[in-house]
């Protein structure tokens, strides 16, 4: 089956009222691949300015959520107020909350389950340092995360609403994307991980998204690939190349 091409734009902890009001009207006018789905994550604090500004059929990420239902849980973000704000994605797993916040591979699968048993999807994020990679470690490391999670989650279903962003930690924000074959390489190895270890559907149907220094002069090279299905992109998705990405496949 045709896989539809994602990008999604984390904006991380980046921007303010007037930047991100002039990255959504740029977003507005801007001519989009329409076989390109496209989620942008703003900081917690913008989701609802930007659902509220931005055009329909773009959808709107939080950067983490809680895997818990509403109560005494102060500073997190609940699932079902974003469901309640139209907020239908959320980023789980980026390689900085792992790194600073303390989010394991089982809190990240149990964020994941709860989300997408809740009706919002997830983007989840999977990656390797620098010294894992030339270590020979990489498929190691992201076949741990990626068996964390199939714990998690109930059969086949629950992978619907699951797009896996794989994000090399040594290409995230340092300029050093990985090369064409290096994610190609990894991406395979995700799709063969699944195939093995979960259903060839789920391996044939899931995005596998690639992160890690993306922009508007890599991606088009990188989107040729058999096991890229879109991007996330940080830096780049506060600048309007960001367009040329969405509409790299073009
Ligand atoms: O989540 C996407 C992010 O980690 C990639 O960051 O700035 O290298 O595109 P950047």
């Amino acid at each position: 089956m045709a896989r539809k091409f994602f990008v999604g734009g984390n904006f991380k902890m980046n921007g303010d009222i007037q930047t991100i009001k002039t990255i959504v009207e740029n977003l507005n006018k801007a001519q989009l691949d329409p076989n390109t789905e496209v989620v942008v994550a703003p900081p917690a604090l913008y989701l609802l300015l930007v659902r509220e500004h931005l055009r329909s059929g773009i959808e709107v990420a939080a950067q983490n959520v809680f895997d818990k239902p509403n109560g005494a849980f102060t500073g997190e973000i609940s699932v079902t107020q974003l469901k309640d704000s139209n907020i239908t994605w959320t980023i789980l797993g980026h390689s900085e909350r792992r790194t600073y916040f303390g989010d394991t591979d089982a809190i990240v699968a149990s964020k994941t389950k709860y989300a997408t048993d809740n009706g919002v999807g997830v983007i989840w994020c999977c990656g390797e340092s620098l010294e894992q990679r030339e270590a020979g470690e990489t498929v190691d490391v992201i076949t741990k995360q990626l068996a964390a999670l199939k714990e998690k989650l109930d059969g086949e279903a629950a992978w619907k609403n699951v797009v896996i962003a794989y994000e090399p930690i040594w290409a995230i924000g340092t300029g050093k994307v990985a090369s064409t074959e290096q994610a190609q390489e990894v991406h395979a190895a995700i799709r063969k991980w699944l195939k093995e270890n979960v259903s060839e559907k789920v391996a044939d149907e899931t995005r596998i998204l690639y992160g890690g220094s993306v922009n508007g002069k890599n991606c088009k090279e990188l989107a040729t690939q058999p096991d890229i299905d879109g991007f996330l992109v940080g830096g780049a998705s506060l600048k309007p190349e960001f367009v040329d990405i969405i509409n790299s496949k073009q």
